[in-house]
């Protein structure tokens, strides 16, 4: 569904994606885990475009998307939940969620919102700022989730998320993944997220896959020792 090769991005002269290479099948969950610094939101933005990529290929299905929009990659069917969420504090629960739409939403797909995260309908007329972080990115998710992505792309969805909300959004992805049978890929440091919801799991660091385990193979230890070097 997703295939990345050679990919190089940073900063400047700097170079903070080092020719990276992963694929992501279709319905499948993939948690790139890794410390803080070590280039995850570095590597989600350059997929999303939102930071251009030196060289390197990505592409969605069959289409090279690497040297399009970020507008245009959304169109073929990539979505984005940034660190920290990024909603608009200003505006409406329902309010941000149109903000993803390319026109009126049908009753079916706030169903579908509504049945996944049953708070923002609870809380659909009240102003984005006055939410929770975790309703915060509840919201983002479902924000996300109105341009019919194939690929959703999540940036650390759990930071500054108390547990049992973390356990909400576990579940919420892989009950997206098997209704919506879309590939996630999602960026984390928490272990016990990425052990609920992973099929399987890459550790960046520096820039650099360093270790790759699919789901049946995972050594939560092995990782959780990798990210605490
Ligand atoms: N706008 C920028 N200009 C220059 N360097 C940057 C910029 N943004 C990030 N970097 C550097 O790129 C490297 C990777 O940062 P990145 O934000 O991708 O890490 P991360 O894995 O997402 O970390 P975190 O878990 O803290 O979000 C770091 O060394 C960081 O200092
Ligand atoms: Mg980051």
């Amino acid at each position: 569904m997703l295939e990345v090769s050679q990919l190089n991005v940073g900063y400047g002269q700097s170079r903070v994606i080092q020719d990276l290479s992963f694929k992501v099948e279709a319905e499948e969950i993939l948690v790139i885990m890794g410390r803080n610094g070590m280039g995850k939101t570095t590597l989600l933005k350059s997929l999303l475009g939102i930071l251009p990529s030196k060289s390197g290929s990505i592409k969605l299905g069959d289409q090279e998307i690497s040297r399009l929009e970020s507008f245009e990659r959304v169109r073929r069917g990539i979505a984005f939940v940034p660190q920290g969420r990024m909603i608009f504090p200003a505006l409406t629960v329902t309010e941000n969620i149109l903000t993803g739409a390319r026109s009126t939403l049908e009753k079916s797909v706030w169903d579908e919102i509504y049945a996944l995260f049953p708070i923002l309908y609870d809380m659909r007329a009240r102003k984005g700022g006055n939410l929770s972080g975790g309703q915060q990115q509840q919201l983002a998710i479902a924000r996300a989730l109105v341009t019919n992505p194939k690929v959703l792309v999540l940036d650390e969805p759990t930071e500054g998320i108390q547990p049992s909300i973390i356990k909400d959004i576990a579940r919420a992805l892989k009950e997206i993944r098997n209704m919506r049978k879309i590939a996630i890929v999602v960026s984390e440091q928490v272990v016990s997220f990425m052990m609920e919801v992973c099929d399987r799991a890459l550790v960046i660091e520096r820039g650099r896959f360093v270790h790759e385990a699919s789901r049946v193979g995972l050594d939560a230890g092995r990782i959780k020792a990798l990210l605490s070097v």
